[in-house]
């Protein structure tokens, strides 16, 4: 199956692409993406050499689940330590390698036109497809004025994606910060500057837990900490919203990212409009060879639904995105246990709906019964069930 995607001169073999983070930050691993089937590589972000950059340690911190697997990743690492000079080689050589991948250059300058000038005429020259705008990094990168501190501002996203757009004829692409109250001006203002293309999200600014014995915040440097940006697929939702909100403001091509993990999680991101997704902490959990299952996954869902590429996907949800107001209060969703034998008789259902819900549902001689005229059909039952036994069916009344 034909899984490529394409927005203004790029052309991707599929539509997964690997972000900018620890995974491409030196030639050689992305070379190993490149091998290992992802269809491009954006670089770890590349500044100005004038621009001291040192890096802390520890600089990531991990929230896991039950089973040990990692739900929530924090990291206060910055942009790339490596020298401008390093990029450009590594650029040229990686597009004299593999013309068929797409390689995009992420750029930061200092808070001066021509220090973004530079960069991007540099990254043209040496052989880019296209530029990806930092304008999001939420930690480090703000308290100098560039980061994050440009996302969060209109007018400071359209002058600086302005400044790119008068120095290179590349598509470029910005990339938006989620730690803002409403993405959807500043997703305008990049786009109407002469960005073709918008990337969502970075990191969501974040301080993910403190050390019980010591105090310190997490993660912990010498006993102190800053706040840091949260990823892994905590974030998704959040990354959801920011590139449905954009989309519709916008109608731009995106790279949605934030907490992709499987081929499922890309094609909810593309159905709220994104073009193709990027990934970077579940690569930097399980390794570049994740894309096979992606590509597996998704050409066997694109058959299953009778779709002939990934873009007859993007934005197939948008449509459904309704305001609160407008959403049915005739339909009804009560709960039904379908899955009788995997019910663990653990209680949860009905000590949730005795005290956060309507005390509706009972656990009484070993088996869950609902009083229909008491359930107000909230589905916090059927949410917090751990077995999947009980789920929701549809009502209308
Ligand atoms: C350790 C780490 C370093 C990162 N460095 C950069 C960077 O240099 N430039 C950038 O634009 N984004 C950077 N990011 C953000 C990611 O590209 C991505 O936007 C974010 O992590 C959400 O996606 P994910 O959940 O797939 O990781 C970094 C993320 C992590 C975890």
């Amino acid at each position: 199956m034909n899984l490529s995607a394409t927005h203004d001169s790029l052309r991707f073999e599929n539509p997964f692409v690997l972000a900018s983070g620890p995974p491409t930050a030196a030639r050689e691993l992305i070379e190993r993406g490149f091998a290992a089937g992802w269809a491009g590589a954006v670089t770890k972000t590349i500044r100005p050499d004038s621009m001291p950059m040192e890096d802390v340690s520890p600089r990531f911190y991990a929230l896991r689940d039950g089973q040990g697997d990692v739900f929530g990743f924090e990291n206060i690492e910055l942009v790339s330590r490596r020298s401008t000079a390093y990029w450009m080689e590594t650029i040229a050589g990686l597009k004299r390698g593999h013309p068929g991948k797409i390689l995009i250059a992420s750029i930061m300058g200092d808070s001066g036109r021509e220090s973004w000038a530079d960069l991007a005429r540099r990254c043209e020259a040496a052989g880019a497809d296209a530029l990806e705008l930092n304008f999001s990094c939420p930690h480090g990168m703000p308290e100098r004025g560039v980061g994050a501190a440009i996302g969060q501002d209109a007018g400071i996203t359209g002058r600086i994606a302005g400044w790119v757009r008068g120095a290179t004829r590349l598509p470029v692409i910005v990339k938006l910060t989620p730690n803002v109250t409403d993405v959807r001006p500043i997703a305008l203002a990049a786009i109407e500057a002469g960005a073709n293309a918008l990337a969502a999200i970075n990191t969501v600014q974040c301080l993910a837990g403190v050390d019980l014995e010591t105090l310190s915040p997490c993660p912990p440097v010498n006993g102190q900490s800053a706040f840091g940006g949260y990823s892994g697929a905590a974030i998704k939702p959040i990354g959801l919203r920011v590139v449905a909100q954009a989309a519709a403001a916008t109608k731009a091509p995106i790279h949605g990212l934030g907490g992709i993990r499987t081929w499922k999680d890309a094609v909810e991101y593309m159905a709220v409009g994104a073009t193709v997704v990027q990934v970077c902490t579940e690569v930097m959990i399980r390794g570049f060879g994740l894309v096979r299952g992606m590509v597996e996954g998704l050409a066997g869902y694109l058959k299953r639904k009778s779709l002939a590429s990934p873009s007859d996907l993007t934005g197939a949800a948008l449509g459904r995105l309704v305001s609160h107001e407008a959403l049915s209060r005739e339909y009804r969703a009560i709960p039904e246990m379908v899955a009788p034998a995997a019910c663990r008789l653990c209680g949860r259902c009905a000590a949730a709906c005795r005290d956060g819900g309507y005390h509706a549902l009972r656990l009484e001689n070993r088996s869950v019964s609902c009083d229909a005229a008491k359930c107000d059909g909230c589905s916090l039952c059927a949410r917090v069930c751990p077995s999947g036994a009980l789920a929701m069916r549809a009502v209308i009344i």
